[in-house]
């Protein structure tokens, strides 16, 4: 066995045992989300026998075994480093380098030849988590977890089957008799976010994620930065699509400020497709370019209605995001726990009335919400909406 399978087996077995060890003692607490004095010889296990994998893997050196093979072994250091991270072993604020001296290398090393963040990143969990007999890779084995993450991982694709779909539009104009079928594409893609969103809503214990699933997903510094927590967020093709339909645009300082922390958080592939979007002119803004004269013919009547009904899904998994999964899952518990927890809450790392205030404007944003502080499209919006109903009365 090489020694990058021997540190895989290792995250595959016994560090979920350890991790599900602690999770069942820290929720059995009374204030579930203290940590300290539990399973402390646990703790120390799991940091040393994590350390002894990664201090052979570096002395080793570097041994190419392509992108996917380093980008794998890159979330096994990661989960490493978070897990380390969760129990409190390591705390950034505490700290003005990370004392997890070997994996930082390690990850840095990596990252760097990548050209990724140096820590795992959603997709390690996500769309490129191998599974094994089965088992992808996770931090426990509760149901929570794996529920959480595999309904992500098909929200994702979902939005990333809508962003295909408008890309495939960009050659072909979206006057193209084409346009509304690809359009269509993207619309029944957004209702199956809608429906993964569902499901997490309905399913997800509350509790259980809140104190044993997102507290894996905290920032932790690696060598002597500190890197935000990973969100489902960190792919393109939720970004392409806002961009494409037009509801937010990369020259706004908010929406770009946003665009531009989250790339190296991407596979190489979506930072492409993220950068070759930004430059793009919006679909909205062609159909509003069309003159008058021209909004009687057939082609505008029916891109600009499947594309009204684009806009209006896309929206709706935006509404669904905030007011349900953010609401229920982090919003709430949050109000419930104790103030002395609470500046560990966010991935991201800022307040957490800061980030709610952010995650608000986004789905403001997306919804073209009636807002005149924020760059919202409404006013288009409606007149693309009257435009198309103008020509039906005709
Ligand atoms: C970001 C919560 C599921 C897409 C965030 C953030 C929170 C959050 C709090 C802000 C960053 C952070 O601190 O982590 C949740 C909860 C979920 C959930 C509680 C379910 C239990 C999903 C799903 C998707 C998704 C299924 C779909 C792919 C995003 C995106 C961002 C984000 C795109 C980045 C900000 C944005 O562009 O809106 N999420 N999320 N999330 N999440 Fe979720």
């Amino acid at each position: 066995m090489t020694h990058t399978q021997a540190f895989d087996h290792w995250i595959r077995n016994e560090f979920i045992q350890l991790n599900t060890e602690l999770e069942q003692r820290y929720f059995a607490q009374e204030d579930r989300a203290n940590v300290e004095g539990i399973g402390d010889e646990i703790k120390a296990a799991m940091e040393r026998q994590g350390r002894e994998h990664v201090t052979r893997l570096l002395a080793e050196g570097n041994t190419d075994q392509g992108f996917d093979a380093n980008f794998d072994l890159l979330g096994n250091v990661g989960m490493y480093m978070a897990a380390c991270r969760r129990h409190d072993l390591t705390e950034p604020s505490r700290e003005s380098s990370s004392p997890l001296k070997e994996a930082s290398a390690l990850a840095l090393h990596i990252g760097a030849s990548l050209g990724v963040t140096p820590r795992f990143a959603t997709s390690h969990l996500t769309t490129h988590c191998l599974a094994k007999q089965g088992q992808p890779k996770r931090f426990t084995s509760l149901e929570d977890e794996a529920l959480f993450i595999d309904f992500n991982t098909l929200a994702v694709l979902a939005y990333k089957r809508a962003a295909d779909a408008l890309v495939r539009i960009l050659p072909m104009g979206i006057s193209h008799p084409v346009a509304p079928y690809l359009l269509e594409d993207a619309r029944l893609a957004l209702v199956d976010v809608a429906r993964w969103n569902r499901v997490l809503f309905e399913r997800l214990a509350p509790e259980r994620f809140f104190h044993s699933v997102r507290p894996y997903y905290k920032p932790f510094r690696v060598g002597q930065h500190e890197y935000r927590g990973a969100n489902a967020g960190d792919f393109a093709g939720i970004n392409v699509i806002d961009m494409l339909l037009g509801l937010c645009q990369a020259n706004n300082p908010f929406y770009s400020q946003l665009l531009v922390d989250k790339f190296l958080y991407m596979m190489p592939e979506d930072q492409r497709l993220l950068r070759d979007v930004m430059r793009r002119p919006s679909f909205l803004d062609q159909l509003l370019e069309v003159p008058v004269s021209q909004q009687q013919s057939a082609w505008y009547r029916e891109v600009a209605s499947k594309f009204l009904q684009v806009l209006d899904a896309h929206g709706h998994t935006a509404h669904q995001h905030h007011d349900q999964l953010v609401s229920r899952f982090i919003s709430s518990p949050s109000a419930t726990m104790a103030k002395k927890h609470l500046a560990q809450v966010t991935a991201s790392g800022p307040p957490l009335e800061v980030l709610l205030r952010s995650l608000e404007k986004l789905r403001d944003l997306r919804m073209a919400a009636e807002r005149d502080d924020i760059p919202s499209r409404f006013r288009d919006v409606a007149t693309l909406r009257a435009s198309v109903a103008d020509g039906a009365q005709r």
